[in-house]
């Protein structure tokens, strides 16, 4: 079994070490500190973790690292003008802002305000273009989390054909964007979509989304097919699950991702990787 496994946590620390000493030669040759700025606004209890996950891998990567946690109540203009003075302050090169945000705060405006150059989540439309043109800068952390996943499993995606399930704009969409330059054949499912099994059991690599519990069964997935579980949910007992049935669908994949350990801390590295190459080019124009 362990074989067919995708371990995104040992990759994680792989990278997040090198990323570390990349930061101290940042440090020894032009004197900078790559600062990553994150926003969170309310208590929801799965951001809070998120968010403080963020916060401890950027202090162990020696990244400068400020986390500013802010009321449910706070107004989307007094929001507006903590981003603004981030976009000002050379000592931060990413600022990322904890999505979702309250419902009396405009998400699309927030995204707006962030700096394209600090848009460490790559979420800006400046960003998106540059994705969707072929020639990305930031890229959303998760799907590129995935990427580095597939490329370090040597899993060649030319002529494949990948399915996606999940359309949202922070997985699914740019997901399909980054498979499409690796030359698959990219289908992007969403909940409208018919016979929604039979497509997923076309897939040679099949990328999960959905956001619900142990939804995908190994009747969704062909044998020998590559599985990424992207979902983070709770069961009735507490305990953190993917969108994927693992025990039933490693029986058939041939690679396939845990939960935890496999996409998540790869988000996570990603954020960082984009920090410290958004400080490196503040300093190599
Ligand atoms: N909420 C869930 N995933 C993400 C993410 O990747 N970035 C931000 N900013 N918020 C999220």
């Amino acid at each position: 079994m362990t074989e067919k496994l995708i371990d995104g946590k040992a990759l994680a620390q792989k990278m997040q070490g090198q990323l570390a000493e990349k930061v101290e030669r940042l440090k020894a040759e032009y004197g900078i500190v790559p600062g990553l700025a994150v926003i969170l606004v309310g208590d929801n209890p799965a951001s809070q973790v998120y968010v403080r996950n963020k916060e401890r891998s950027a202090i162990k990567a020696g990244f400068k690292s400020e986390t500013v946690r802010l009321s449910e109540a706070i107004s989307e203009e007094e929001l507006i003008e903590i981003i603004k003075s981030y976009n000002q302050d050379p000592s931060f090169h990413g600022i990322l802002v904890q999505l979702p945000l309250p419902a009396h705060i405009n998400d699309k405006k927030i995204i707006l305000t962030i700096d394209p150059s600090k848009d460490v989540d790559g979420f800006h439309p400046m960003n998106t273009g540059h994705l969707w043109s072929g020639r990305p800068m930031m890229v959303p952390c998760t799907p590129a989390g995935i990427m580095e996943m597939l490329s370090a499993y040597e899993v060649n995606l030319e002529g494949k054909h990948a399915v996606i399930i999940g359309r949202s704009n922070i997985v699914g969409k740019p997901m399909a964007q980054l498979l499409l330059d690796k030359n698959a054949t990219v289908t992007l499912t969403h909940s409208r979509t018919r016979h929604l099994a039979d497509v997923c059991k076309r897939a040679d690599v099949l990328i999960v989304a959905i956001g619900q519990g142990h939804f995908v069964t190994k009747d969704f997935v062909k044998e020998g097919a590559v599985v990424i579980d992207v979902g983070m949910n709770r069961d009735d007992n507490g305990k953190l699950i993917g969108d994927v049935k693992f025990d039933e669908v490693a029986t058939v994949a041939s690679l396939i991702t845990p939960v935890p350990g496999g996409v998540g801390p790869m988000t996570i590295t990603m954020l960082l990787e984009q920090t410290y190459q958004a400080a490196l080019r503040s300093v190599i124009k």
